[in-house]
């Protein structure tokens, strides 16, 4: 039994599938949905964290990798090199499933931590007692798909694609109009490896093909017939972009307010209600306008919401009928 009691009757269930102001919300379990989604631009995981924190959630992080080994997978078929997963958890619930989610083939890029402050622990923490500091953070890893190209990473495709060329390595310099950054930064095959931008890479292509061995042409190409271009090299990557002043710590105190939704009687209704400022700012972070997202544990699918008011389509999953009714109308459309 979870320690996130369910909203109960209080809720009345409104069916199946739901479409809602943008989203599609289904009641039930997200496994059983994922076929008939949408590719995704993003993905944003809060499933369980080893806490009992709600119906099926497990009694600890050991159990975190087998339950979410399904889902992973799913996530990984459904996937391309444009999907940013961003995946909640707590620091060793993550740090169990990274693993699980390597293995899949999603690339580690960064964590970032909800550091919700004091108010959290409110100063009645014994410490005394649980004799470690108070716990008042979240994280929200972030991971992107690993493109490749016959198997190699894009890092590795790029060197090699270039030593076809049979063109000295500092000739990448000239072809990118820089000093020494090619060299240093794009065809580096260590960890300070830059990925060339469009324009770079739309040099480096027609360089290698007016310079390289006639031979071995074509260069850079992803179909064996035409060089690639700068916006086909840009669909390689997920797409990322951070506003001023923005780092991984995100200072944010806890769920409070109206916001917080409540059941009758004015306990909070999920235990695990994200806010929507910081599902908006991943969500801008890794998407555009008419993107398709995955909430697969929904909740009061804050993510989903966050994502249908900045013009994203939503694809979530909830399966206790109670949280499925109250996140739901939280939709502009809902009702009858
Ligand atoms: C951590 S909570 C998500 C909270 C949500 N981010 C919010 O802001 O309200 C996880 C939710 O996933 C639901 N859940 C767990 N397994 C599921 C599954 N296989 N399919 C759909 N929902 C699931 C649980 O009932 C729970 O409400």
């Amino acid at each position: 039994m979870g320690r996130g009691r369910r909203a109960g009757p209080a809720a009345p269930d409104p069916g199946g599938r739901l479409e809602r102001g943008g989203a599609t919300l289904e009641r039930g379990d997200s496994l059983g949905c994922y076929e008939g989604w949408p590719a995704p631009t993003v993905i944003v995981s809060d499933g369980a964290y080893g806490v009992l924190g709600f119906e099926g959630d497990t009694a600890g992080p050991a159990g975190l990798p087998g339950w979410y080994e399904p889902h992973v997978r799913a996530w990984a078929a459904a996937s391309s090199p444009r999907t940013t997963l961003w995946f909640w958890n707590t620091e060793l619930g993550w740090a169990s499933v990274h693993p699980v989610l390597a293995r899949h083939g999603f690339r580690y890029v960064g964590c970032n931590v909800w550091d919700k402050g004091l108010g959290h622990v409110a100063g009645n923490v014994n410490t005394g007692t649980i004799r470690h500091f108070p716990v008042v953070t979240e994280v929200c890893a972030h991971y992107v798909r690993e493109a490749t190209v016959g198997g190699r990473p894009l890092q590795a495709w790029l060197l090699d694609e270039w030593r076809r060329t049979g063109l000295p390595l500092r000739r990448a310099n000239e072809a990118c109009g820089v000093k020494d950054a090619a060299t240093r930064k794009y065809l580096n095959q260590g960890p300070l490896w830059y990925c060339p931008p469009p324009s770079v890479m739309e040099r480096l292509v027609r360089y290698a093909s007016e310079h390289g061995d006639p031979a071995g042409r074509p260069y850079f190409s992803l179909d064996g017939a035409r060089p690639l271009d700068g916006e086909a090299w840009a669909r390689m990557r997920a797409p990322f972009r951070c506003p001023h002043g923005v780092t991984n710590v995100w200072a944010r105190p806890p769920m409070r307010g109206a916001e917080r939704i409540k059941v009758p009687g004015g306990r909070a209704a999920h235990l695990n209600q994200k806010p929507l400022d910081l599902m908006a700012r991943i969500i801008v972070a890794s998407s555009a306008p008419g993107d398709v997202l995955w909430e697969p544990f929904g909740g009061l699918f804050s993510a989903s919401l966050a994502a249908t008011r900045l013009g994203r389509r939503a694809f979530a999953a909830e399966v206790d009928p109670g949280y499925f009714a109250l996140g739901a109308a939280r939709f502009p459309a809902y009702g009858p």
